[in-house]
């Protein structure tokens, strides 16, 4: 029997997968995303029920579509499908936030006092970092924690099946802040609005593609019975 060794592959794939927030504007070509996207069908879920749906936007969709969140957010639309409040970090888990926060707003030149600054990120994040292409990762409608965990796996089965083509990413919770709006652009009825992926090419001169989240230690996260 033949056994196929994956360590080094998985391995480099895993670590080499990391969120990138400034992209060429060259698009990746459409067998290449269709590719990515069956592959990321692989993923498992509870009983092989599959529940996520997704919207692969491009092209003059995807300007429309960056357009329509740029204008939502400045009349202040948003609209959450699923509830987010402050406070929902806490302990650990804010620190890590925090710190992670700060290294990025340093790698971009963000100071305390910089709403110019912060109000321009904000839009270009919702021009999905300049990106060619974005995912809208939508849940059936009475989504609860354990589908929501399947569509969690979906995710990181399409950003690795991405990175093994190439392609760089960054999911954005931001985009779900305004789930009619990608659902109106998007014709989208009766599901659930979970984050958006935007992809392509990263582009690797600009500064903030350098900012590298730490991790905690394996002690902090996992604990090992026997
Ligand atoms: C569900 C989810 C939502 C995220 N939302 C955003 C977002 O709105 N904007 C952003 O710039 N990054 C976002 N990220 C990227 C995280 O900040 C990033 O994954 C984390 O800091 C770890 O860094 P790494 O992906 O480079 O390893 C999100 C990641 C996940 C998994």
């Amino acid at each position: 029997m033949t056994t196929l060794d994956l360590t080094a592959a998985g391995e480099k794939l895993i670590r080499h997968r990391r969120a990138t927030r400034a992209f060429r504007p060259d698009e990746v070509p459409e067998q290449t995303v269709r590719a990515v996207f069956e592959l990321a069908g692989k993923a498992p879920s509870n009983s092989n029920t599959q529940p996520w749906q997704v919207e692969v936007v491009s092209g003059a969709a995807r300007d429309q579509l960056a357009d329509a969140l740029v204008a939502a957010h400045a009349a202040g639309r948003q609209s959450v499908d699923f509830p987010y409040q402050e406070g929902l970090f806490q302990g650990v888990q804010q620190s890590r936030r925090a710190e992670f926060g700060a290294l990025l707003y340093k790698t971009l030149g963000i100071g305390r006092d910089n709403d110019d600054l912060l109000e321009g990120y904000n839009v270009k994040s919702l021009r999905f970092y300049d990106a060619p292409h974005v995912a809208m990762l939508f849940a059936p409608s009475n989504t609860e924690a354990r589908v929501a965990a399947d569509m969690g796996i979906y995710a990181q089965t399409l950003l690795l099946a991405m990175t093994a083509h190439g392609i760089s990413s960054c999911p954005q919770a931001l985009l779900s802040f305004y789930a009619d709006t990608v659902r109106d652009a998007l014709g989208v009825k009766d599901r659930k609005l979970l984050m958006g992926i935007s992809f392509g090419y990263a582009d690797d001169d600009a500064p903030v593609n350098a900012a590298r989240a730490p991790r905690a230690d394996l002690a902090e996260t996992t604990r090992f019975h026997r």
